[in-house]
């Protein structure tokens, strides 16, 4: 039994599929990280009975805002950070705090596109193959250790639209997946 911290920024769907597939399980999520007032997954915590937990970061540093959100996983003691959409680079302070510990997902087969729009992006690249992409956290955007990547092969008439439900639905279903192998098995 083993506890997870989900940082996240917007939307919040990765957060939920993370959520309810540690509820059905012996893990649980203990809070959510978000540093965007008003973002959806605030109201998906309150419902799912996570507390939410808002940490601006604005005029602060980002060491200055890591430092409140260490403060709070303090009084949970959380094995693993799962990143699930938070929009914010992670510093040497918090990196150390958990080392190796600290997930990511993106949407696009690392190492191409990473940042912003990875959807769009490999979508207007013409690639054949595109997909999902979860890694270890460093410092770096989107550049630490691909732990598993899953490819969707283009048939060339999805549209934009078609790709981001597909590329969505591999999300929901591998990252909380993975998430609870690594929490079974200890070891990421
Ligand atoms: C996902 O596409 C994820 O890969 C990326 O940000 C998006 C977050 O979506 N890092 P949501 O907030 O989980 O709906």
């Amino acid at each position: 039994m083993a506890e997870i911290a989900v940082f996240a920024s917007g939307n919040g769907s990765n957060f939920q599929a993370i959520a309810e597939a540690a509820a059905a399980s012996d893990h649980s999520v203990c809070c959510l990280i978000c540093d965007q007032p008003g973002a959806a997954v605030l109201r998906r915590a309150e419902s799912l009975n996570i507390r939410p937990v808002l940490i601006s970061y604005r005029g602060k540093t980002r060491e200055e805002a890591e430092k409140e959100i260490i403060g709070i996983l303090e009084e949970y003691g959380p094995e693993f950070i799962v990143l699930a959409g938070f929009m914010k680079l992670i510093s040497p302070l918090l990196l150390d705090a958990f080392p190796g510990k600290i997930i990511n997902i993106h949407p696009s087969l690392l190492p191409r596109y990473p940042g912003t729009h990875a959807i769009e992006r490999s979508f207007d690249s013409g690639d054949k193959e595109i997909g999902i992409t979860i890694h270890q956290v460093d410092s770096g955007m989107d550049t630490g250790k691909v732990l598993f990547q899953k490819t969707y092969r283009r048939t060339g008439h999805e549209t934009i639209d078609e790709i981001e439900t597909i590329i969505h639905g591999l999300e929901h279903k591998y990252y909380p997946e993975l998430v609870l192998k690594l929490l079974n098995s200890n070891n990421i």
